[in-house]
């Protein structure tokens, strides 16, 4: 029997089988951020014939302050709704529910003549280079109101949830790695102040979008760099966002990005999602270096996982889940 295409239901939404569309940036937004037709176009040849469980789009911006580059979408302001609506159709005519990514790029952002803000004022180590500006106390409470607004249009525009982007250097996984968070405030220190940011950004959004409204979170479970954060803390890290009300943890790298330095096997980052899996009752998504159905089939028959992202196979092949699903089958 196929675990592939074993349906799975969250909070109302069941999801056909197990295989994800991963966030992918395409820089195909209009300057401003709105949905061009190109994006429209792109999306939907991505998820022509319904043959995935769930489509997650690129990372989109919840403010100006953390926008990561021009052609990035844009949930920043109620005049994206309209854009962020035929979107949500492309997917749903094509029978796929789809979630949308919300971001604060932080110090991470690469447009150049940005002037960059992060938790501490130092550069990321896989960055630019460029030294961040700390953001103020005030500043940081504004972030979970970004978020909420950011989710509150996402659900507007009918899409089935939102996914917070808390992987791959980003502001919140700024927030959560001791090497890009120095601050002394009761943002910094301990891993109970270096999520404290997440946990108010999850309520926030949970408080604005109700229960029946998808709560992804995307989490850099570990940095793989010398001082950074580590499974452990990754660990239980996600045990506090399932607790503070996130249905689904989506399990990637931190300030090393979605790759994990030294291998390319197939489900690289299964050492990082199974023991999250272990402990947290919310399903689990496990992206990278899923290039065939039957890698996919086996990350899920050993317990690495509840669902199986990927993105560069489908980059690459468009056909590559309604294939899967065929051969699975
Ligand atoms: C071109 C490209 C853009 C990406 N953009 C995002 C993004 O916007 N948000 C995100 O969380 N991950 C992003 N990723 C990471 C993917 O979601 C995924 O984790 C990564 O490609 C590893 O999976 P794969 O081996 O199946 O490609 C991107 C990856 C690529 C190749």
């Amino acid at each position: 029997m196929s675990h592939l295409l074993e349906p799975l239901t969250i909070r109302t939404l069941t999801l056909r089988n197990r295989l994800v569309l991963a966030p992918m940036a395409t820089s195909k937004a209009r300057p401003d951020g709105s949905i061009s037709d190109e994006l429209l176009a792109y999306y939907d040849e991505k998820s022509r014939g319904g043959a995935l469980g769930l489509a997650i789009t690129e990372h989109c911006f919840v403010s100006e302050q953390g926008r990561n580059r021009i052609g990035q979408p844009s949930v920043a302001d109620d005049a994206m709704v309209d854009g962020l609506s035929a979107l949500a159709e492309v997917f749903h005519g094509n029978g796929v529910p789809a979630v949308v990514q919300i971001s604060h790029a932080g110090a991470a952002a690469v447009e150049p003549e940005k002037r960059l803000v992060g938790p501490s004022g130092v550069a990321t180590p896989t960055g630019s280079g460029r030294v961040a500006r700390a953001l103020m106390p005030e500043e940081v409470a504004d972030i979970p109101r970004q978020f909420a607004a950011a989710a509150r249009r996402v659900k507007e525009a009918g899409f089935d949830g939102v996914e917070i982007h808390a992987a791959h250097g980003y502001l919140l996984n700024q927030f959560l790695s001791p090497l890009t968070n120095h601050r002394t405030d009761r943002y910094g220190g301990a891993l109970k102040n270096r999520i404290r940011l997440h946990i108010q950004v999850i309520h926030a959004v949970r408080d604005e979008v109700g229960s029946d409204f998808l709560l992804l979170l995307r989490l850099g479970a570990h940095d793989y760099l010398e001082g950074g954060t580590v499974i452990g803390e990754g660990v239980e890290a996600a045990l506090a966002f399932e607790e503070a009300g996130v249905d689904v943890l989506d399990i990637s790298g931190g300030l090393t990005g979605y790759g994990r330095p030294g291998t390319v096997e197939p489900g690289y980052f299964s050492e990082l999602s199974a023991p999250i899996k272990a402990v947290v009752s919310v399903p689990v998504i496990l992206t990278g270096g899923v290039t065939e159905p039957d890698q996919a089939e086996r990350l899920l028959a050993q317990g690495a996982a509840d669902l199986i992202g990927v993105g560069r196979a489908m980059l690459r092949d468009s056909a590559w889940a309604v294939k899967a699903v065929r051969t699975s089958q």
